[in-house]
C-alpha cells in the first residue's frame, strides 16, 4: 500500500482535520482555546487517524472576527500563547507524523495593523496605496454601491483624510490593495516566514475577494434577492469578486510555496463549480486544492449529489486533485443540517468520495449547532445583521471532551457556551463506546489509510434506488463498493457481486458476506469489498 500512496503527495491521499483555536481546549484556564491546548489533544488526533492540522488564525488581532483581522502576520495573539509555542506545536505535529496548515488572510487586515494605521494617517502616507482609497461620490457617500458580507456598505468614511475605504467585511478589516507590488511582496514574505518555521501548507481565506473592479463599477442589482436573504446578496458581487487578476497573484502565492516542496495551497472561494475550477490555475500553476464547498449547498439527496459528483469530477482539470468539505467554522453543523440521523452517512460519504476531505472539529462526535442567546452573541455578523441565522457562534461552542462541568474543554466558564448535550455528546463517551460516531469516523480513517481504492482510486457511479447513493471505488485488483441509505426504510441495492462488508455505518457487521443483494437498513452506510478470498 506505501508502494500505492507514493506516486501521490501527502495532501492527495490525506485527510485534514479543521481546528477552531478558540474553541479546542483552553489550556490557561482563561475559558478560551490556545496553542498549549491544542498540544495536550493532539493524541485525538492520531487516534482519529487524520493526517493533517489546519489551524484557523492564531495571528495578533483585535479579533473584530476572531482572527481573521490581522495586526501582525508574524507572530502569535497572545490568546493563544507564543512563537515558542508555536514552535513546540508545530515540533509536537511533526513528532506524530501530522502536517501543519496555518490560514492565510490576504485579503484583508486588521484596521490596526500598522500598515493600515500609516495607510490612513495621510493621503500622502507613503503606504497610502496599500489599500483602497478612494474620494467620496459628488453627494459625499461612499464611492459605489459595493456592500460589506457583514452588512452595510462596504466603505467607510475616513474623517482626517476625507476619503473612503474599502472593506470586503468589517470597517474593523480594510482590504488589502493587491494591485500594489509592495503590498504583494509584503504578503509573499509572509508566507515564506512560516514555511521558514516548518508549516506545510496554508488555507487561503477570502481569495475570491482578493482583487475588486479598478473603475469601481456599481454592482448590479441581484432579482433573486429576498428579504430574509444576507443584504449583502442585495446586488450580485460581479465587480467584487472573482476578478481575472486573482490568478495571478494565486500563482505568485503558489510559486513561494513551490520554493519549499512538498507544501499545499487551499484556496477558500464560494464559486460555482465552472469558475471555481480557474482556481487550480493554468497548467496547475494555482491552488493544489481550491476547496469544493459544493456539498454544503446540494439538497441532501441521493440524485442531486451524484449529479454533483459527476459535474465536478468532469471539470476538474487534467490533473487537477478534488476535495470535499461538508462544514466549517462558518456553515451550520451536520447533525442541525442534516439531521442527526443522517450524520454517520454523512461521515461515510466525505470520506468514501474521491478526494481530500476536510473535517471540521467536533463533527467527528456529531456535535450540533447551540443555539446563543442574544445577550452571548460573539460574531460580529450577527450582532450587525441580527435574526437571520447568519450568526457563525452556534458552530464554534468549545469542543466537548467530556461530561464535566464545562465538557472537559476549560476550568472556567468559556467564550461561549458549551452545548447542553455535551453529558452525552463527548469524546471521552464515545470513546468508550465501540459503536460510537468517534468510532465510526475511526474506522473510516484506518479504512482509508488501509486501502488505496478509498484515497486514491477511481469513481464510478452506481445506478440505484432512489433513496440510495452508491459508488465504486477501485484501485488495481481492489474493487470497494459504497452504498448510503438516505432514507429512513429499508433499501436494497440489487445485482450486487459477491463481496464481504468491510464497514457498516452502525459498526455491527463487517465481514458480513454479501450475494446479489444488499439490504440497508433505515439510514445506515456499506462498504463493500467485491470479490475476494473464496468469492468468485
Ligand atoms: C472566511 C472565514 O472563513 C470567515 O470566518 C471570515 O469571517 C471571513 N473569511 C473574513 O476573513
Amino acid at each position: 500500500m506505501q508502494n500505492a500512496l507514493a506516486d501521490h503527495a501527502w495532501w492527495q491521499h490525506g485527510v485534514v482535520y479543521q481546528i477552531y483555536p478558540r474553541s479546542f481546549q483552553d489550556g490557561n484556564g482563561d475559558g478560551i482555546g490556545d496553542l498549549s491546548g491544542i498540544i495536550r489533544r493532539l493524541d485525538h488526533l492520531v487516534a482519529l487517524g487524520v493526517d493533517a492540522v489546519w489551524l484557523s488564525p492564531i495571528y495578533p488581532s483585535p479579533m473584530a472576527d476572531f482572527g481573521y483581522d490581522v495586526a501582525d502576520h508574524c507572530a502569535i495573539d497572545p490568546t493563544f500563547g507564543t512563537l515558542e509555542d508555536f514552535d513546540r506545536l508545530i515540533d509536537a505535529v511533526h513528532g506524530r507524523g501530522l502536517r501543519l496548515i496555518l490560514d492565510y488572510v490576504p485579503n484583508h487586515t486588521s484596521d490596526r495593523h500598522p500598515w493600515f494605521v500609516a495607510s490612513r494617517a495621510s493621503r500622502r502616507s507613503e503606504q497610502r496605496d496599500w489599500y483602497v482609497w478612494h474620494d467620496p461620490a459628488p453627494d459625499g457617500g461612499p464611492p459605489n454601491n459595493w456592500l460589506s458580507e457583514f452588512g452595510g456598505p462596504a466603505w467607510s468614511l475616513d474623517a482626517a483624510t476625507s476619503q473612503y475605504y474599502y472593506h470586503a467585511y468589517l470597517p474593523e478589516q480594510p482590504d488589502l490593495n493587491w494591485r500594489h507590488p509592495a503590498v504583494r511582496d509584503a504578503m509573499l514574505d509572509v508566507l515564506r516566514f512560516w514555511f521558514r518555521r516548518g508549516v506545510d501548507g496554508f488555507r487561503v481565506d477570502a481569495i475570491h475577494h482578493l482583487i475588486e473592479d479598478e473603475e469601481l463599477r456599481d454592482n448590479p442589482p441581484n432579482p433573486d434577492w429576498r428579504p430574509g436573504m444576507s443584504p449583502a446578496k442585495r446586488v450580485l458581487r460581479t465587480h467584487t469578486m472573482d476578478q481575472p487578476e486573482v490568478h495571478e497573484a494565486i500563482m505568485a502565492m503558489r510559486r513561494v510555496a513551490d520554493e519549499f516542496g512538498d507544501r499545499v495551497m487551499i484556496g477558500e472561494a464560494y464559486l460555482p463549480i465552472d469558475r471555481l475550477m480557474a482556481y487550480y490555475g493554468s497548467d496547475l500553476s494555482g491552488f493544489h486544492l481550491p476547496f469544493n464547498f459544493h456539498l454544503i449547498a446540494t439538497p441532501w439527496q441521493p440524485a442531486a449529489i451524484a449529479a454533483l459528483i459527476d459535474a465536478y469530477e468532469a471539470a476538474l482539470p487534467n490533473g487537477g486533485w478534488p476535495n470535499w468539505v461538508l462544514g466549517n467554522h462558518d456553515r451550520s453543523r451536520l447533525a442541525s443540517r442534516l439531521g442527526p440521523d443522517q450524520v454517520r452517512i454523512a461521515a461515510m460519504l466525505l470520506l468514501t468520495l474521491r478526494g481530500t476531505p476536510t473535517i471540521y472539529q467536533g463533527e467527528e462526535i456529531g456535535m450540533s449547532d447551540v443555539p446563543i442567546p442574544p445577550e452571548q452573541v460573539q460574531d460580529p455578523w450577527e450582532r450587525n445583521v441580527p435574526g437571520l441565522g447568519l450568526g457563525r457562534d452556534p458552530v464554534r461552542t468549545p469542543m466537548q471532551w467530556d461530561g464535566s462541568a464545562h465538557a472537559g474543554f476549560s476550568p472556567v466558564s468559556p467564550w461561549l457556551p458549551v452545548a447542553q448535550d455535551h453529558a452525552v455528546v463527548n469524546v471521552a463517551s464515545q470513546a468508550a463506546d465501540p459503536r460510537s460516531v468517534l468510532a465510526l469516523y475511526q474506522a473510516l480513517l484506518r479504512l482509508r489509510r488501509t486501502r488505496p481504492a478509498l484515497s486514491i482510486g477511481s469513481y464510478q457511479p452506481i445506478a440505484a434506488d432512489t433513496a440510495v447513493l452508491a459508488y465504486a471505488r477501485r484501485y488495481g485488483d481492489e474493487h470497494l463498493l459504497v452504498a448510503l441509505n438516505f432514507g429512513g426504510t429499508t433499501a436494497t441495492l440489487r445485482q450486487v457481486r459477491p463481496g464481504r462488508l468491510l464497514l457498516s455505518t452502525e459498526l455491527d457487521r463487517s465481514g458480513q458476506v454479501i450475494r446479489d443483494r444488499l439490504e440497508l437498513r433505515p439510514n445506515e452506510g456499506c462498504i463493500l469489498e467485491i470479490g475476494g478470498p473464496g468469492l468468485p
